[in-house]
C-alpha cells in the first residue's frame, strides 16, 4: 500500500525524536510532492497516522506531530478469531442482557442509545406542532407503497453527496433502520441461506438473521480498517454466501470507517461471488471526519447494494423514520413492508420531510459527532489510566462507542458484578454469532462526562481489572 511508506517514515522519525511532538507537519500537497503520491494517498497516510496517535489534525492550521500517550493500546484483530457458519442460538440471552442494561438507575455505559439531552428535541417538537397545524388530518391516513413522496424527494436530495444520484421513486420509507434491514433480508434471502457479517457486529443484526431462519458467517474485521477483503473472498470461494450486511461508516461496536478504496474492494468481491450487499449506514452522520463519508451505494455500478439507514442516532429514535433503497426490484420490498405494518407513521413522515426542507441536518450530526469525539477521548483516557497495559481500546472515527479488550476478563461474569453495583456495559459475546469476545466489552461514551460519571467509570474499571 502506497500510504504505508509515508506512515512508516513519520512513525520512525517521531519515535526517534527527529520530529518533535507539537511540530507542524508538511501540508498534504507537500507530502504528495515529496513522496510522489496522489493527494488522496497523502490524506490516507495522515488519516492512518492520526488513528495510531502520531498526528493530530487541527481545523485549518493543518497537522502536527504527537506521540501516542502512555498506556494507549490500539486494538488489533482478535488472534483467536474463528469463522464458522452458525445458527444463532443465544438470542434469548442477548435480549435478556440488553433488557438489564435499560435500568434507568444504572450508570448508562451499556445501553446503545445516544445521550437523550443531545438530541435536537426542541427543534423536532417545533416541526411536530407546525405539522399538526398544517396537516390536521395526518393521523387519519395511511401512506401505502413507498411512503410520503415529499419525504422521499427530500431524502434523495439530502443524501446525494454520499449515495450519488438516486430517484425518490427508489426510496422505501420504513420504521427505522432495523426494519429496513429486516425487509432487505426477507426480500433477498430464503430461510437457510448464509449471511456474512462483520465480526463483531451490532446484536440487532444477529437477531434479524435469526428471525428470518438464516445462518450467520462472521468475517474477520480489523478494528481500524474494517471488513477484511481477503477474508471475505476466501469465505466466498468456499461457501454460498447470499448476502453480506456491512456497516461501513462508524461501525457499531468498533467505530471504524472504511476507506473508499476498501468499500470498492468489498463491492467487487460481492459482485464476483453474486452476494447482495445490505448496507447499514446508520452512523455516517456521526463521523468525526469533516465530510460525511460515502456509502457503498455511491460506488455501486452493478445494482447489488441495498442501502439502509435512519434518523435514529441524531434526530431521535422515537420518530421511527428510516428507509431503504433496494438493490434492484422493489416489489418484494413493498410487499414485505405491507405485510409487516402497512405504512410508517404519516405524522412523523410529514415532520421529517419539513425538517429536511428547512434545517441543515448535516450540521446537527456534525455537532453531535464533535461532542462524542471529545467524550471518547476522555473515556479512553480514564480507562487507560485505570487499566494501563491490561486493556486495549478501539480508536473510533465516529459515533460514541468504545470496544475494549481486557486481559483475563470474563465479561459475562463482570456484567453481573457490575449490575450489583448499578453499573452497566455490554458484554462482548453479544456481538458475535458464535459467542466470541468473552474478554471484550462495549462502553457507551455518549453521556456527559462529569464527576459522577468519572467515579462510575473508575468503579467499572476496578471490576474489569479484577
Ligand atoms: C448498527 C445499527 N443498525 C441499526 C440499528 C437500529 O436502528 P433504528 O433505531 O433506526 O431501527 C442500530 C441501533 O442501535 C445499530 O446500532
Amino acid at each position: 500500500m502506497l500510504y504505508q511508506t509515508i506512515v512508516d517514515f513519520f512513525v520512525e522519525n517521531i519515535e526517534k525524536g527527529s520530529i518533535l511532538p507539537g511540530e507542524k507537519l508538511p501540508s498534504l500537497r507537500k507530502i504528495s510532492d515529496q513522496f510522489d503520491v496522489s493527494l488522496s494517498t497523502a490524506v490516507e497516510a495522515y488519516r492512518k497516522l492520526e488513528l495510531f496517535g502520531y498526528v493530530s489534525a487541527k481545523d485549518r492550521s493543518g497537522y502536527s506531530a504527537r506521540l501516542p500517550s502512555q498506556g494507549e493500546n490500539i486494538l488489533r484483530p482478535s488472534e483467536k478469531f474463528r469463522s464458522k457458519i452458525s445458527e444463532i442460538d443465544h438470542i434469548d440471552e442477548i435480549i435478556e442482557l440488553i433488557n438489564q442494561t435499560m435500568d434507568s438507575e444504572t450508570a448508562p455505559f451499556g445501553v446503545g442509545t445516544p445521550a437523550l439531552e443531545k438530541f435536537p428535541t426542541r427543534m423536532v417538537n417545533k416541526y411536530m406542532v407546525q405539522t399538526i397545524k398544517h396537516q390536521p388530518h395526518s393521523t387519519g391516513a395511511y401512506i401505502f407503497g413507498m411512503g410520503l413522496e415529499d419525504l422521499r424527494q427530500e431524502l434523495s436530495r439530502w443524501m446525494r453527496p454520499w449515495i450519488g444520484v438516486t430517484s425518490h421513486k427508489d426510496i422505501l420509507v420504513t420504521n427505522g433502520c432495523l426494519e429496513a434491514i429486516n425487509i432487505a433480508l426477507a426480500s433477498e434471502c430464503d430461510a437457510g441461506d448464509i449471511v456474512a457479517i462483520e465480526s463483531p457486529c451490532y446484536f440487532g443484526l444477529l437477531h434479524a438473521i435469526h428471525h428470518h431462519g438464516l445462518k450467520a458467517l462472521e468475517v474477520k474485521t480489523d478494528p481500524t480498517e474494517g471488513l477484511d477483503p481477503e477474508a471475505l473472498e476466501t469465505l466466498a470461494k468456499n461457501n454460498k454466501i447470499k448476502a453480506l450486511i456491512s456497516t461501513p461508516n462508524a461501525q457499531n461496536p468498533l467505530g471504524f470507517t472504511m476507506s473508499d478504496e476498501r468499500k470498492k474492494q468489498i463491492l467487487a468481491i460481492c459482485h464476483k461471488y453474486k452476494i447482495r450487499l445490505i448496507e447499514d449506514d446508520l452512523y455516517g452522520e456521526l463521523s468525526f471526519e469533516k465530510k460525511r463519508p460515502k456509502s457503498y451505494k455511491y460506488f455501486d455500478k452493478e445494482g447489488i447494494v441495498t442501502h439502509c439507514s435512519s434518523f435514529s442516532k441524531f434526530l431521535g429514535p422515537g420518530l421511527r423514520i428510516g428507509w431503504c433503497i433496494p438493490a434492484q426490484n422493489s416489489d418484494r420490498y413493498i410487499r414485505q413492508k405491507l405485510s409487516l405494518n402497512l405504512s410508517t407513521s404519516t405524522l412523523t413522515q410529514y415532520v421529517v420531510s419539513s425538517i429536511l426542507r428547512n434545517e441543515d441536518l448535516l450540521k446537527v450530526g456534525q455537532n453531535l459527532g464533535n461532542h462524542y469525539q471529545q467524550n471518547i477521548q476522555i473515556y479512553s483516557n480514564v480507562i487507560n489510566s485505570q487499566l494501563g497495559q491490561k486493556a486495549c481500546l478501539s480508536d473510533p472515527t465516529g459515533s460514541y462507542f468504545l470496544w475494549v479488550r481486557v486481559e483475563g476478563l470474563n465479561s459475562l461474569e463482570a456484567f453481573q458484578k457490575a449490575k450489583r453495583q448499578k453499573i452497566s456495559f455490554t458484554p462482548g459475546p453479544l456481538f458475535s454469532a458464535t459467542r466470541q469476545y468473552q474478554n471484550y466489552l462495549r462502553v457507551n461514551c455518549a453521556h456527559e462526562f462529569n464527576e459522577k460519571r468519572n467515579q462510575e467509570l473508575i468503579r467499572l474499571c476496578k471490576i474489569l481489572g479484577g
